[in-house]
């Protein structure tokens, strides 16, 4: 695992550089879909990414987020090896010359989350997990927090892009925690981050409505090898595809999911 894990820092190195030279230049944002943004630094970051990746590991599967290296229709997610990258996650806070957003880089064995590496480029925080050998920022071991009470809890949230369903089911799930007497709600906009803040025991739980696999794929194992759970909202293992997430330090996960599940409409893909 040494060498995925070097080549995954490589990569990371590469592609946070691109970020951290286009951050705050002017470039042009375009859009997906309503508030979906992606500009030529997502694009350009994962293009260096996957040349890194597959310059060691030609024969390993890709699936990124821009889908430069396969189309991620036809990305066999139980392949023997493969890597699952989001270039720039946090593309809004990018946007908004916000300097909270990262390169995240997974790596799956036969659909197993066997090493993560997150980096933030503008504040050169680098967090990485490998299966059994724990989760680290900055180098060193990090736990999830200690305590059972959501009396205890700040709570990380994230919003997809829909304005409508979803959103307001997220908006009933803050109610309910509030009500639970939790010590604050956080949306900081860069999913892999808040995984980490979960596995740096910052936060007790967090919880969003729909995300890609890119977004989750190296911050669950984070969370994991940090000592906390994953699970999608409805408590069923996490899937490599679109899901809903939530990451808590295991013991306040049943008081969430309880929230979480009950709050979540009914999905044709969940
Ligand atoms: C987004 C971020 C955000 C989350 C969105 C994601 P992107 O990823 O992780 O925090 O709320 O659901 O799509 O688009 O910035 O790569
Ligand atoms: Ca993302
Ligand atoms: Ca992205």
């Amino acid at each position: 695992m040494m060498r995925e894990l070097e080549v995954a820092r490589q990569a990371a190195k590469v592609g946070g550089g691109i970020l951290a030279g286009y951050f705050r230049q002017g470039i042009e944002m375009r859009t997906k879909q309503d508030c979906d943004f992606v500009s030529d630094a997502d694009v350009e970051s994962e293009r260096a990414i996957i040349d890194v990746i597959r310059s060691a590991f030609p024969d390993h599967a890709i699936l990124g987020e821009e889908g430069q290296a396969n189309d991620a229709a036809e990305v066999d997610t139980n392949a023997e090896s493969l890597w699952v990258i989001d270039p720039l996650d946090g593309t809004t806070n990018f946007a908004h010359d916000i300097p909270h957003f990262a390169v995240s880089i997974g790596f799956y064995r036969h659909g197993l989350p066997v090493l993560g590496v997150i980096f933030n480029p503008v504040r050169d925080d680098w967090f990485h997990a490998v299966r059994g050998e724990g989760a680290y920022a900055n180098g060193s071991r990090v736990h999830v927090a200690e305590h059972a009470s959501l009396s205890e809890s700040l709570v990380g949230v994230g919003f997809y892009y829909d304005r409508g369903t979803m959103m307001e089911a997220t908006l009933a799930s803050i109610r309910d925690l509030f009500q639970q007497k939790i010590h604050g709600i956080r949306r900081f906009g860069t999913a892999s981050l808040d995984l980490c803040q979960v596995g740096c025991g910052q936060f007790g739980a967090f919880f969003e409505y729909e995300l890609s696999p890119w977004d989750f794929a190296a911050g669950r194992l984070f969370v994991e090898e940090a000592g906390g759970r994953v699970t999608n909202c409805r408590g069923a293992a996490l899937p490599l595809a679109k899901s809903s997430v939530l990451a808590s330090n295991e013991k306040l996960h049943d008081a969430v999911l309880e929230i979480v599940n009950g709050n979540l409409p009914a999905l044709d893909w969940d």
